[in-house]
């Protein structure tokens, strides 16, 4: 309420990406203040949860953070402190890179969407790896690591980029998500073609498995809502054939269909992933098909579109364990992991 009346039209008066700036400054700030992750969690209680087994460990409950809020790993504490059952931070490029030029982040209220055309801006892996190790982990948290490839890295040297993130942030993490799927760098999404991504994939956990011996670091595929349903029954078939833990459906879209903004609005913004209640419905529709094709012991997370104690309710129904908001954060506020997570919780014995 407070978010809604006092917060967000203040917040709706700056820039998109000057917003999520000072709201990383302040929730740096709280965390920073010796009893700020207190009051966090006083102010944003979840109560009991409904815990969720899934990626071999215990996730407080099914909501979870999506990547590109917290890019380079500097307020995970404080997105805990929220009430978020799981974040995942990133992504994270091997090298450091700017992004694209600004203005890159755009609301589109009446839609309550975004678009964005950030481009991996990032500090660079070897960064969050100190940013990680500095940062303590509150206990009973579950942080994934979501890493991308480097621009300027050739599509030749995609395997040796994501082999080189996943090594410097592999101990750090309870999962490992490889991004193939932001509509922002060039070529990127060519890597979702089964022949690129298969010896990505077993690069890439083979470096984990090197990297962190003591136990497995379950390692994900993140893909776009573009691709044709072949492509997706594909990326499914690869899944089971080389064990790969999970799935996370989906990243943006490059699709502007069924916007009630002004066409001509729509255009103005340039080109980008859009996010938010638009991608609901094919989100869902992604998620179905891969529960049908993948094996049972692979996890399905699903993002997109995603604003409702109902909106989760339906994903756990078609078969997601876990699932990612983002852009709801944007439009409701700090109070919508904690609700969600009630919402969610069991009833009263
Ligand atoms: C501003 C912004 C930045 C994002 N950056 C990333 C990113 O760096 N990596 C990634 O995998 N997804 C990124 N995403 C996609 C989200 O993680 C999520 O998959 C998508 O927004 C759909 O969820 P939503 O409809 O709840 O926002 C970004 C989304 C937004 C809005």
């Amino acid at each position: 309420m407070l978010y809604r009346l006092l917060v967000r039209p203040l917040l709706y008066c700056l820039p998109a990406e000057t917003a999520h700036h000072l709201i990383i400054f302040a929730l740096r700030l709280i965390q920073n203040l010796p009893l700020g992750l207190w009051l966090l969690r006083v102010l944003f209680r979840t109560g009991r949860t409904q815990a969720v087994t899934a990626l071999g460990q215990t996730f407080p409950h099914a909501v979870g953070l999506a990547a590109g809020f917290d890019k380079d790993a500097r307020v995970f504490p404080a997105l805990f402190a929220l009430g978020f059952g799981f974040v995942e931070v990133g992504t994270v490029t091997a090298q450091a890179q700017p992004g694209n030029p600004r203005p890159r982040l755009f609301r589109l209220p009446r839609d309550r969407a975004l678009v964005n055309r950030m481009g991996f801006n990032n500090l660079g892996a070897p960064a969050a790896a100190a940013q990680l190790r500095r940062l303590r982990r509150p206990p009973g948290t579950v942080l994934g690591i979501n890493i991308g490839k480097t621009k300027v890295a050739p599509a030749d040297e995609a395997i040796a980029d994501y082999e080189a993130s996943a090594r410097l942030l592999a101990p750090y993490a309870d999962y490992l998500v490889v991004n193939v799927s932001s509509p922002n760098t060039p070529g990127l999404r060519d890597l979702q073609a089964v022949s690129s991504l298969r010896p990505i994939l077993i690069a890439v956990r083979r470096a984990l498995d090197e990297t962190v011996t003591a136990r497995r670091v379950p390692l994900l595929v993140k893909i776009a809502p573009d691709l044709a349903n072949e492509d997706i029954n594909a990326i499914a078939q690869l899944a089971n054939e080389i064990r790969l833990d999970g799935i996370i459906a989906t990243n943006t879209t490059i699709s502007r269909d069924g916007l009630l903004t002004p066409h001509d609005q729509v255009q103005a913004l340039g080109a980008g992933g859009l996010s938010g209640a638009p991608l609901k419905h094919r989100a869902l529709e992604v998620l179905r098909l891969l529960r049908d094709q993948v094996m049972p012991h692979i996890t399905l997370i699903s993002a997109g579109g995603i604003e409702t104690v109902e909106d989760v309710r339906a994903r756990l129904a078609a078969g997601a364990q876990l699932v990612q908001v983002y852009s709801a954060l944007v439009f409701d506020g700090p109070s919508l992991p904690s609700r969600l997570a009630r919402g969610l919780a069991p009833a009263p014995r």
